[in-house]
């Protein structure tokens, strides 16, 4: 049976007990298709994480199922996923051309051969003329975006992004939003994007995941249809204040009874 709009994986009653006891996931179900950008939002300890983790082959599921489509499997080191985590993780030792190049010396890429294509991934992320830096001489801001390009040198169908800009000021973080929908634009990926901020949720995807915890898990699914591109003219507009209103209720909806011990 084929379905109208063939989806990139599917998590089926996903549930993840740690060997301590912890219930981080319960139930999660997911359709993500090609070209979407799903965020997943919730407080602390809700289990976005290890959604992540799961989707990833990070980790593995204690209950359910996650099926790929149109591939047998994708795990971690499959070149059809890049990760990216809340610290941009690069080698301090290396300059930024060979922590870019990492993914692809890993499975056998040739520095020559690998030239082209790592440039052309320091070119999406705005950072062609410092391939021969080391991360020490750049901001934040930067070592994010080279982090970034380390996750696509693979050209990965699915991008997936742990918290990553969390720790960056409000004007860099603001940046780094508009040129990851630019680069989401162009070359057509699917996102799923972990965050706290209801604001950057709603100015990112096509669709959000509002999660909860103890345990965690999905409360509800509201989509952003709004067009793209998106820029300021939406960040200052009525509606996008009203999606945060409704996305803000509904992630109280589900802080409702838990107690707020941290
Ligand atoms: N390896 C682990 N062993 C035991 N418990 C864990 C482990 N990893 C996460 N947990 C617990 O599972 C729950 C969900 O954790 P997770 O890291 O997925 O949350 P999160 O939503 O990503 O939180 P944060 O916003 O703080 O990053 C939490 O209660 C956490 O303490
Ligand atoms: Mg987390």
């Amino acid at each position: 049976m084929e379905s109208a709009a063939p989806a990139l994986f599917s998590l089926r009653d996903a549930s993840k007990r740690f060997s301590n006891g912890t219930l981080a996931l319960e139930g999660m179900s997911l359709d993500c298709g090609e070209h979407e950008f799903i965020s997943f939002l919730g407080p602390s300890g809700c289990g976005k994480s290890t959604a992540l983790r799961l989707i990833a082959g990070l980790t593995d599921l204690s209950s359910g199922q996650l099926d790929w489509h149109g591939a047998a499997d994708r795990t971690a080191g499959n070149r059809d996923l890049g990760f990216v985590f809340q610290e941009p993780t690069l080698m301090p030792w290396a300059r930024v051309f060979d922590n870019v190049w990492l993914p692809l010396k890993l499975i056998g890429v040739k520095r020559a051969e690998a030239d082209p294509v790592v440039r052309q991934a320091l070119e999406m992320v705005g950072l062609s003329r410092f391939a021969e830096v080391y991360p020490r001489e750049l901001s934040g801001g930067m070592k994010m975006r080279v982090s970034i390009a380390r996750a696509l040198v693979t050209r990965p169908r699915l991008l997936l992004l742990d918290e990553p800009f969390a720790a960056l000021d409000e004007m860099t973080r603001i940046k780094l939003n508009n040129d990851l929908l630019a680069i989401w634009r162009e070359h057509r990926f699917s996102v799923v994007f972990v965050t706290h901020s209801v604001y950057e949720s709603v100015y990112l995807s096509s669709r959000i995941v509002v999660m909860a915890p103890r345990p965690g898990r999905v409360i509800e699914e509201i989509r952003i249809d709004e067009p793209y591109p998106r820029g300021e003219a939406f960040r200052t507009s009525t509606r996008y204040n009203t999606h945060c209103t409704a996305v803000s209720q509904a992630l109280q909806g589900g802080l409702h009874g838990v107690d707020i011990d941290h």
